[in-house]
């Protein structure tokens, strides 16, 4: 079987505690929450706010993103489970003032009818001021700015995470994890793209930085060592690290085998198109980080909001995700095993020892 025949297999994986599905009495809209697991803690998982094609593309995503929260939690060795939110836009720009509002509060209600085992937080489309206009409604939410005792914008720590995965392979690959003189292309000049772009620049990395948003090229310009380019040219560039750091799906059936770099390690959910893609480029030598390690650093963050946030130990945990790979690297190279099937292997590890 190919990974192409894989990625086909039906979802056999159905296996979520909780789906809600409401109709918003304000606004009319569906706002959705899946629980995948609590075996560890309440559910985290961010909201997204996206114009969907039907209600039921909205819920295979909030299923398919709670599932991969329960492990990027588990692997992160967080007391946390699996969950996500959609709301499910209406056509049109992205709603604001009154009208985002009742929207937010639409989705409050369905968050406060899972009575805590789902906790919500910031994801695509949503931002700690919406969290705000949410926390109005329900205490079940983190993500919350700064000023209001909360862990604030998770994106410089998703970056610091980023960082520290990428030493880990790169001392796996290359024998150091010195990012010195290493020549990375970062795709995706977001929010977490531009930081990881100044950390990686100030580690000493030559960086090509590109983004179908040529505007984003401001946020790089003065910083040493970057040049710029367009996404596909980064995609495939001669370089040694490929940072996939925009949408997901970005390595797919036809680029895996062009690929010239020795290591994939972004800040991207869903990096591959399939998982099959792990197994091929295994056998192209490339060193695939597994997205959900990578880009804890956010998770992390947040996390620490329920007991009481410091900065300093979400900062410190986004450096545990070095040590994490290199484990993770390890014990891929010991059992013959793809990195990302290590991933899954310790997550499932630690979900089997909090369920007895
Ligand atoms: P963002 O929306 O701030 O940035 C994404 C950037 O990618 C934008 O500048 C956009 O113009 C660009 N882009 C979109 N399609 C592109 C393409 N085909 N080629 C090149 N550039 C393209 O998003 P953010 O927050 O920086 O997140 C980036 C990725 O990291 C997303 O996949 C997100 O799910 C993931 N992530 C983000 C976390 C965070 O803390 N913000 C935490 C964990 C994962």
């Amino acid at each position: 079987m190919d990974s192409a025949q894989r990625a086909e297999t039906p979802l056999a994986t159905l296996d979520h505690e909780e789906l809600v599905i409401r109709r918003g009495r304000r606004t009319g809209a569906y706002t959705i929450v899946a629980v995948h697991s609590t075996i560890l803690g309440p559910s985290l998982g961010g909201c997204r706010l996206w114009r969907y094609e039907s209600s039921a593309a909205a819920a295979r995503d909030a299923l398919r993103l709670s599932r991969a929260m329960t492990f990027k939690a588990a692997a992160a060795g967080l007391r946390l489970g699996g969950g996500k939110g959609v709301i499910c836009a209406a056509p049109g720009g992205p709603p604001s003032g009154k009208e985002r509002r009742a929207l937010l509060h639409d989705f409050a209600d369905t968050v406060n009818v899972l009575g805590g085992s789902y906790v919500t937080a910031e994801d695509v489309g949503t931002s700690a001021r919406d969290m705000a206009a949410i926390a109005e409604r329900t205490k079940h939410v983190a993500g919350l700015s700064t000023a209001r005792g909360g862990s604030g914008n998770p994106s410089p720590f998703t970056a610091r995470g980023v960082e520290a995965a990428m030493r880990a392979c790169c001392e796996s690959a290359f024998g150091s994890p010195d990012l010195r003189g290493r020549k990375v292309a970062i795709i995706g000049a977001g929010r977490v793209g531009s930081q990881l772009a100044k950390r990686l620049s100030k580690a000493g990395a030559k960086l090509l930085v590109a983004d179908i948003d040529d505007s984003r090229r401001e946020r790089v310009r003065d910083l040493p060592g970057v040049k710029w380019t367009d996404p596909s040219s980064a995609m495939l560039a001669d370089v040694e690290v490929v940072a996939p750091c925009a949408l997901g799906g970005v390595i797919d059936q036809v680029n895996v085998g062009k690929l010239r770099c020795r290591v994939v390690c972004g800040a991207a959910n869903n990096i591959l198109a399939h998982e099959g893609l792990a197994d091929d480029l295994a056998a192209e030598n490339i060193l695939y980080a597994p997205d959900f390690i990578a880009n804890a650093g956010g998770i992390i963050n947040v996390s620490l909001e329920l007991n009481g946030y410091e900065p300093e130990k979400a900062r410190a945990g986004a450096r545990g995700i070095e040590q994490t790979m290199r484990n993770l690297l390890q014990e891929a190279g010991e059992a013959g095993i793809t990195p990302l099937a290590a991933a899954y292997r310790l997550a499932r590890r630690r979900l089997g020892e909090a369920s007895g």
